[in-house]
C-alpha cells in the first residue's frame, strides 16, 4: 500500500479508509499509543495499537526513534489535539532503535547539544520547523526571480579570484602538504598544482555574475560561499549561501527597490507556506524571552515582528546621515558602545547597526552612501569623492542582512581605485573586460541566507538554521 505522508493524512476527514503510513516514533505510551512523525510537520500522528493482538516481541521493538510502518483505518480520534488517528491492523518494525542508547529522549535538550549530534537534530521540533522554513525560502528565492523573469546563473564554486579583496579565501590545491613544490627563489609552484595557479573556494559569485548581467542584464546566484574569516560569532559561518541578483541598466536606487521587494516577498511567502511551523518558533521565542530580563526581551513576538516587515517600507538613510545619530545619541554619550562614534569615516560596528534599527528608527534600514575606503574595490564613486554608491540592509536582531552596491562601471575610475587598493588589475582583465565593451550601469547585491532563515525563524545562533554548520574549528559530519 502506499505511503501517505502525515501532513496530509492530519488533514483529511477520516472515512474509514484502510491506510499506510511511515515514520520515526517519537513516543509509546501504554502499550498503546504511538505518536508517529515523518517530518512532514512537526504534529505527530496517533496509531492505536491493539496490544492484546499484537506479539510481545514486535511491541518490545516499538521505541523512540524507531522506524515503523503501520497500516490501519483511519478514524475520527477521541484523544485531546488531534482530529484523527489510526487504528492499527499491522505494525511492521523497519529499523530498531536501542531507546537506551538514543541520544535524543522525549524532553528539552539544549540548541548546543543539539549541535553535536546534527544528524539526529532534524528529528526534533524545533529543527523540524526550521529546515522545513528553510526550504521554503529557498523555493520562495527562486519563485520570485523566476516571476521578475531574472535568469539563475551558476557561479564556479572553485575560483581564481577573491571578489571581496579581503584575503579570507580557502585554498583548494591537491599539493602533497608534506612536500610542496618550490620554484628557484622558494616560492610555491602553483604552476604545478592542479589548475596551475593558485586558486580559492569562492566568497562570492558576484564578479562572474556581472559578467553575465552584461549579457543576460538580470541575473542572480544562488550557492555556497566560503569565508576564513576567524569570527566566532552567532553570524558568522565558514561555509553560507548567499543569493547574488546582477542587473544591468540598474542604479543604486533600483537596487534597493528590488531588495526591499524580495525580502518583502519571500517573508510573505513563509507566512502564507509555513505558517504552522512559525507559529511553533513563534512560541518557542516567547518561551525563551521568558529566561531573559525585561528590558532584554522583544517587544514583538516573532509573527508581529514579520508582519511588520511587510507592513513597513525600510528607512533608508545615508552613512553620513547615520553617523550624525549614533554620535549624537544617549547611549554613545554615555560610552556605552563597546567602539564609541567619534569621527565620520569609521566601520559600523554590529553595535551600531543595532542600535540603528533596534532603538532608533524600529525598523530595517537600508544605510547607503559609505566611505570608499571601508567597501569592496568595485563599488561606484560618487561625486564627492569620498563616498561610494553602497548600499547594506540593516535587520532587527542581526544587523547586516544584505550587502551590495551600483557597480563601478566606468574603466579609467575602476582601474585607478584597484591600483590604489592593492587589486591586481592584470589577473582582473577578463573582469574589466565587462568595461571595455559595451559597459553600463549596473548594480546588485548579496543576500546572506542563513542571515536571512535567523531572522524568520527568530533562531539566534546562525550555526542553527544550517544543516551542517561549519565554523572555526568546527567542521563535524
Ligand atoms: O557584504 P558581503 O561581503 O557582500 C558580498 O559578498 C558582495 N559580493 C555581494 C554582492 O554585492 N553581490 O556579503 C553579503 C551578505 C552579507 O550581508 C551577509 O548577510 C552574508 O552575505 N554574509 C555572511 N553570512 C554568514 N556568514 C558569513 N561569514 C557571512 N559573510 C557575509
Ligand atoms: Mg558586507
Amino acid at each position: 500500500m502506499a505511503r501517505l505522508r502525515i501532513k496530509d493524512i492530519l488533514k483529511t476527514i477520516p472515512t474509514n479508509q484502510t491506510i499506510t503510513v511511515k515514520g520515526w516514533v517519537r513516543t509509546f505510551r501504554n502499550n498503546s499509543f504511538i505518536a508517529l512523525n515523518d517530518g512532514s510537520t512537526n504534529n505527530n500522528l496517533q496509531i492505536v495499537v491493539d496490544f492484546t493482538n499484537t506479539a510481545e516481541e514486535t511491541l518490545k521493538r516499538i521505541t523512540t526513534g524507531a522506524a515503523i510502518s503501520a497500516t490501519g483505518m483511519l478514524i475520527a480520534s477521541q484523544g485531546k489535539g488531534q482530529t484523527v488517528e489510526i487504528k492499527a491492523t499491522s505494525v511492521e518494525i523497519i529499523g530498531d532503535s536501542d531507546a537506551e542508547k538514543y541520544p535524543l529522549q522525549p524532553k528539552k535538550h539544549s540548541l548546543e547539544f543539539l549541535r553535536e549530534i546534527a544528524h539526529l537534530r532534524f528529528r526534533t521540533n524545533t529543527f523540524g520547523a526550521v529546515f522545513r522554513v528553510r526550504n521554503s525560502l529557498a523555493f520562495a528565492v527562486h519563485k520570485f526571480f523566476n516571476e521578475k523573469g531574472f535568469l539563475y546563473m551558476h557561479t564556479p564554486i572553485i575560483s581564481a579570484n577573491d571578489a571581496e579583496g579581503a584575503g579570507e579565501t580557502f585554498h583548494v590545491t591537491n599539493f602533497d602538504l608534506n612536500n610542496i613544490p618550490k620554484d628557484e627563489s622558494g616560492a610555491i609552484d602553483y604552476k604545478q598544482d592542479f589548475f596551475g595557479k593558485s586558486v580559492n573556494l569562492t566568497v562570492s559569485g558576484q564578479l562572474e555574475g556581472e559578467l553575465a548581467a552584461m549579457a543576460f542584464s538580470d541575473i542572480y546566484t544562488f550557492g555556497p560561499t566560503f569565508r576564513a574569516e576567524n569570527s566566532n560569532t552567532v553570524r558568522h559561518l565558514a561555509e553560507f549561501w548567499m543569493i547574488e541578483p546582477e542587473m544591468a541598466f540598474y542604479e543604486l536606487k533600483d537596487n534597493m527597490d528590488l531588495a526591499e521587494e524580495m525580502l518583502q516577498y519571500v517573508i510573505k511567502y513563509a507566512l502564507d507556506n509555513n505558517l504552522e511551523d512559525i507559529e511553533f518558533l513563534s512560541q518557542r521565542l516567547e518561551e525563551e524571552e521568558k529566561q531573559k530580563p525585561q528590558n532584554e526581551r522583544n517587544e514583538l513576538s516573532l509573527l508581529d515582528k514579520l508582519k511588520f516587515c511587510l507592513d513597513n517600507k525600510f528607512e533608508r538613510v545615508t552613512y553620513t546621515q547615520a553617523i550624525e545619530i549614533l554620535r549624537e545619541c544617549n547611549h554613545n554619550k554615555k560610552k556605552k558602545f563597546t567602539y564609541l562614534v567619534d569621527k565620520w569615516g569609521v566601520d559600523l560596528q554590529s553595535e551600531h547597526e543595532r542600535y540603528l534599527v533596534e532603538k532608533h528608527f524600529k525598523k530595517p534600514v537600508i544605510l547607503t552612501d559609505y566611505p570608499k575606503e571601508i567597501k569592496s574595490f568595485y563599488m561606484r564613486q560618487n561625486d564627492d569623492g569620498k563616498t561610494v554608491a553602497a548600499m547594506d540592509i540593516l535587520f532587527p536582531g542581526i544587523g547586516e542582512i544584505v550587502g551590495g552596491s551600483q557597480r563601478e562601471e566606468r574603466l579609467d575610475k575602476l582601474e585607478t581605485r584597484m591600483k590604489e587598493m592593492g587589486i591586481p588589475v592584470e589577473e582582473l582583465s577578463w573582469y574589466l573586460d565587462t568595461r571595455r565593451f559595451g559597459t553600463c550601469p549596473h548594480a546588485g547585491f548579496g543576500l546572506g541566507f542563513e542571515r536571512l532563515i535567523l531572522f524568520i525563524t527568530g533562531m539566534t545562533n546562525i550555526r542553527d538554521v544550517i544543516p551542517f554548520p561549519r565554523t572555526p574549528k568546527n567542521c563535524e559530519f
